[in-house]
């Protein structure tokens, strides 16, 4: 089985490849094959570009199966050209990753409203399909690295807001079973971690794994909107805000059993995930195992 994957140098494509390269023969889409092969990414890289429908014909050509991950909401011609792409080179199965948000109908930041729109086009796309929709990934607290690193300190908005987050390796888990398994095709699965935890939960679990003092500092939602607006565009901006906002009003603490039905397994805990990465709270890390400080990848879910 030839699967193609998109997101191939990132968090979960990057589990999905490490997972499916012993049985499987990949191609791992990327902007930049050279990158890839310095991350140590398994498989065959090649190039293209969510931009560059002529890249992703090429790529995908000869492709059984494909893993969806788009990343900017305010390019959803991105998702039109790969699901088209995809169709026209012959993919028989997608496996989409989207958000747990696209489920409650207040959502209607930008960022949600994206998801809910790719998750149509892939119904749509005649290929059949696998959604997955995770809550937020514990590896977004990568960002708090440097900030642990130099000062023992976290600083969030509404930190005393829970999130069910979910250990991205059970996403690639859940992932690589739907790329793979065809009882998996037209299931929808809502992957979240075992509990539900505020950040300053996590901050505590953190500085117990790492054994020394981490505290927590709340962050004004003037002071968290400045800092989003200086990475992303205003709009992308509010979509945080507002998916923020509304994980201060308890929309995010449900628990759902998607990671066992898709991989059989429980879902990890955010203390086994911490332990897994202590090192990049101790040490610089190296290009590909943390996201530049303070940035989230479009931590909407
Ligand atoms: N973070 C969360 O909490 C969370 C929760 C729920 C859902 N999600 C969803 O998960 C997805 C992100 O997954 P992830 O965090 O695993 O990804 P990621 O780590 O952000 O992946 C980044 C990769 O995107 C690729 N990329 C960016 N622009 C591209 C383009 N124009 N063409 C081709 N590749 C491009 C880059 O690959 P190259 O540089 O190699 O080209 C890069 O390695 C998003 O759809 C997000 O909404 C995230």
């Amino acid at each position: 089985m030839l699967i193609a994957l998109t997101g191939a140098t990132g968090t979960v494509g990057g589990h999905v490849a490490r997972l499916l390269a012993p049985r499987h023969r990949l191609r791992c889409l990327t902007r930049s094959p050279e990158r890839a092969s310095h991350l140590g990414v398994p498989g065959l890289a090649v190039g293209a570009d969510l931009g560059d429908p002529a890249s992703l014909r090429r790529a995908l050509t000869g492709a059984d199966a494909l893993l969806v991950v788009t990343f900017d909401p305010l390019r959803d011609v991105h998702d039109a050209h790969l699901l088209t792409a995809a169709r026209r080179a012959g993919v028989r199965h997608v496996v989409k990753l989207s958000a747990l948000a696209v489920t409650d109908p207040r959502a209607q930041d930008a960022i949600t409203r994206w998801q809910r729109a790719c998750e149509e086009r892939v119904r749509a796309s005649g290929m059949s399909w696998t959604l997955l929709r995770p809550r937020a990934f514990m590896s977004n607290c990568l960002s708090w690295a440097e900030t642990v690193r130099d000062g023992g300190v976290v600083r969030t908005l509404h930190g005393g807001s829970r999130n069910s987050c979910v250990d991205p390796g059970d996403v690639a888990a859940a992932a690589a079973r739907a790329l793979t398994g065809r009882e998996y095709r037209g299931g929808t699965y809502a992957l979240t971690g075992p509990d539900p935890l505020s950040a300053r939960e996590q901050v505590a679990q953190l500085a117990e794994v790492l054994g020394r003092p981490v505290r927590h500092e709340e962050l004004t939602e003037a002071e968290a909107l400045r800092a989003w607006r200086s990475r992303y565009p205003a709009e992308l901006a509010r979509a945080l805000l507002e998916s923020a906002d509304r994980q201060a009003r308890g929309a995010k603490c449900g628990v759902h059993d998607g990671v066992r039905e898709a991989t059989g397994r429980k879902p990890g805990t955010f203390r086994a995930w911490a332990r897994r990465h202590e090192a990049a709270f101790r040490t610089k890390s190296v290009e590909g195992a943390a996201p530049p400080a303070g940035v989230t990848a479009t931590p909407s879910a």
